[in-house]
């Protein structure tokens, strides 16, 4: 298996002025937002999420009126109604009711908040608060939607860290030996072996073997992180490759999602055609949850805080941090980032 090959302009080549409201980033787990408002933050926007009969709905979390935090509101009869005065909103975010002016009364154009774009996908709610420039990371191989395959998102954890930092822990192999050496080891050991790093329209990839596997790496611009893992069927000639069932797959991805410059929602969601009868919990979720809480730690004890995006600053290994080095090449090719990247 080699690096997928290149069809489109790489990622790097078509970012320029790029900022990071122009990417769909995920803002909640879809079990996070139900018919009554709900507060969210991201890139430091505070955002109102609800439900209605037509699906998921973002709006600025803020009244036009007074200022006032619309997520204190409530959802009457499909529409968002403010806590203080009860100015009520329908799904365009245009004002359609002011209690204290008379039945009848004109409301004014001007009355109408800011409305976000939200989509939901991978069991999460993705928002964009710009038109966004690039699509939603794809999931490998249409595997979300395939039948023959299980899979699932779990609650997100919140860490005191910047996306940047998180993505690139996620990506990292040179760790799992050390910090995870018990729950999910390399099964090689610990020295990295050479791997090569290739650009990509949505930003890298890298094809790393281990054992009888083989990991497809994928960074997402700018913190969507995705491992595909492919039985080899070589290692195990008389294994299921060779009796005509399916070669078995796994594949996780960790979607980051920038709260503010110190802050960051981490998703995580798998899918896998084989141990179909176990438990998502089972299989992955209470594994991914201790694993997460490994990494919390050393990720929120990074000094500087921001990734840093010259290579000059923090040592490089060659092979063993070949990814990270490429991830933040491409963070550095991202210009008006504000405050969340250096
Ligand atoms: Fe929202 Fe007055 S502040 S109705
Ligand atoms: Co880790």
């Amino acid at each position: 298996m080699s690096v997928q090959s290149i069809t489109k302009r790489p990622f790097g080549e078509q970012i320029a002025g790029a900022s990071l409201e122009d990417f769909w980033h995920p803002v909640a787990h879809v079990s996070e937002v139900g018919d009554q408002p709900k507060a969210f933050t991201l890139l430091g926007e505070r955002l109102v999420l609800l439900r209605d009969a037509e699906g998921v709905v973002a709006f600025q979390d803020l009244c036009i009126h007074r200022g006032v935090a619309l997520s204190l509101g409530s959802v009457e009869n499909g529409r968002l109604s403010c806590a203080y005065h009860g100015w009520t909103y329908d799904r365009t975010g245009a004002c359609v009711h002011i209690p204290q002016l008379g039945e009848g009364a004109p409301i004014p154009r001007k009355a109408r908040i800011v409305k976000y774009q939200a989509v939901e996908k991978y069991d999460l709610v993705w928002v964009a608060l710009n038109e966004p420039k690039w699509d939603i990371p794809q999931w490998p191989d249409g595997m979300w939607e395939d039948p023959s395959f299980r899979s699932h998102a779990i609650l997100p954890k919140v860490w005191k860290a910047n996306a940047g930092r998180a993505a690139e822990n996620a990506a990292d192999l040179s760790h799992l030996n050390h910090v995870h050496k018990d729950y999910i080891p390399l099964h090689d050991g610990p020295v990295i072996h050479r791997h090569e790093v290739a650009p990509t329209e949505y930003g890298l990839t890298s094809v790393y073997q281990d054992a009888g596997v083989i990991w497809e790496w994928q960074i997402h611009a700018p913190f969507t992180v995705i491992a595909k893992k492919t039985g080899l069927p070589a290692a195990d000639p008389a294994g299921s490759a060779a009796d005509g069932q399916p070669v078995p797959v796994m594949c996780w991805a960790a979607f980051h999602s920038p709260i503010d410059e110190h802050h960051t929602r981490i998703f995580y969601a798998s899918s896998r055609n084989h141990s179909l009868d176990m438990s998502d919990a089972d299989f992955d979720g209470e594994l991914i949850q201790l694993v997460f809480d490994q990494d919390q730690v050393i990720v929120e004890s990074q000094r500087p805080e921001h990734i840093p995006v010259e290579l000059r600053e923090e040592l490089h290994l060659k092979v063993p941090d070949a990814i990270a080095m490429g991830y933040r090449q491409l963070l550095g090719k991202l210009s008006k980032v504000g405050p969340y990247l250096p």
